[in-house]
């Protein structure tokens, strides 16, 4: 197969985790037989340094016109200032409206031998393995009005939590169709005791599970949501949530997982490219080091893989390969070793030449 795959590095250890997972799909491409084209863009920081602005016109075009997109980071302390009228990550969510994607998957799976690089206590991550999806293109990010401004002559500044339902019914719809592959049940997270937009939310969800009888749902407010992720997290199967509350719980599930730097994310609309992106961000501190950890993009590569190529057995070989590289002892700084961000590819890429060979199609 052949495919065209934009690379958006965007900004701090962006660049350099996309530059090993590119590793990575090449040797798929080798393996396997496909032919993928990579052109690389700017978005974000590194865009408004040459551009000013985080996204153009032609490279959302671009994006829009290929594959996939796999992305690194975006942001860092040079435009952070907050009076900025332009900011990386307005880049970011203009991507994530512009190709439509709403659904994003966020999988958190705890490997064996990583127990003990979480905080938490080792029986309380046997068996976790969730699947949280985040509503992407509305909610409080995107809602209006949104905006500063002197109101009777005092500062002020609004955002509003808006949904549709028919943005609510979609994601919720695909929660429940990726829940038949797993142990069928769907946790609504919502905050329905305070928020309009969650009963809405939560009325949907309830018509939605009517239509799949064969799998439960369960709504939780998402401040018990926090709590249970952390006291009893091996009790989730697939999550789905409004925008920011998806946001903030997926950093908290990656400590489960042991380092944020594991964990990929995939972003999916109807149609279209889909968007790939480690779910961490672009840790200036780190950058330029070789101390980032590139599993998460790799996997989030194996997602692009899954999702955009419909090539399922060549993302089940990079994600068991990635499985097979921390069994055999690959730890990168943020997991407590030593390993470069070159070397923990080359973990990986060794693995992957032991996994067996490609079948003709
Ligand atoms: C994420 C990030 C982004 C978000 C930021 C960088 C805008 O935190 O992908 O989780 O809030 O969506
Ligand atoms: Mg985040």
């Amino acid at each position: 197969m052949k495919a065209n795959i934009v690379l958006l590095p965007g900004d701090g250890i962006g660049p350099e985790v996309v530059a090993e997972a590119v590793r990575v799909l090449e040797a798929v491409a080798t393996a396997y037989g496909h032919q993928f084209a990579f052109s690389e863009r700017l978005m974000g920081g590194c865009a408004i340094d040459r551009f000013g602005t985080a996204l153009t016109d032609e490279v959302l075009v671009d994006c829009r016109a290929s594959d996939a997109v796999l992305l690194g980071a975006v942001g860092g302390p040079k435009w952070d200032d907050p009076t900025a009228t332009v900011r990386p990550e307005q880049g970011l969510l203009g991507l994530r409206k512009g190709l439509g994607v709403y659904a994003n998957l966020r999988p958190v799976r705890v490997h064996p031998d990583l127990v003990d690089a979480s905080p938490l206590k080792a029986d309380r991550l046997a068996g976790v393995d969730i699947l949280v999806i985040r509503e992407l293109t509305g909610g409080l990010y995107f809602g209006q009005p949104k905006g500063r401004g002197r109101v009777n002559g005092r500062e002020r500044a609004v955002d509003t939590l808006e949904y549709y339902e028919h943005e609510v019914r979609r994601v919720v719809e695909l929660a429940f169709r990726l829940a038949q592959d797993r142990r069928r049940k769907v946790t609504s997270v919502d905050k329905a005791n305070v928020l309009e937009s969650s009963r809405l939310w939560r009325q949907v969800a309830n018509a939605v599970a009517a239509e799949h009888s064969n799998t439960a749902l369960e709504h939780m407010l998402v401040d018990t949501a926090a709590m249970r992720l952390i006291s009893s997290p091996a009790g989730f199967d697939v999550i789905v949530t409004e925008n920011m509350f998806g946001d903030i719980l997926t950093d908290e599930a990656s400590v489960l997982a042991g380092s944020m730097g594991l964990l990929p994310s995939a972003s999916l609309g109807d149609s279209g490219p889909g968007l790939y992106e480690p779910i961490h961000g672009s840790a200036p501190d780190i950058a330029g080091r070789g101390l980032a950890n590139p599993l998460g993009t790799i996997l989030s590569a194996a997602m692009l893989l899954r999702y955009s190529l419909n090539l399922p057995r060549e993302a089940a070989a990079v994600e068991a390969a990635v499985d097979a590289a921390l069994s055999a002892g690959a730890r990168s700084a943020d997991l407590g070793g030593r390993l470069t961000t070159g070397e923990t590819t080359a973990a990986v890429l060794a693995q992957l030449q032991q996994q067996p060979a490609a079948l003709p199609a």
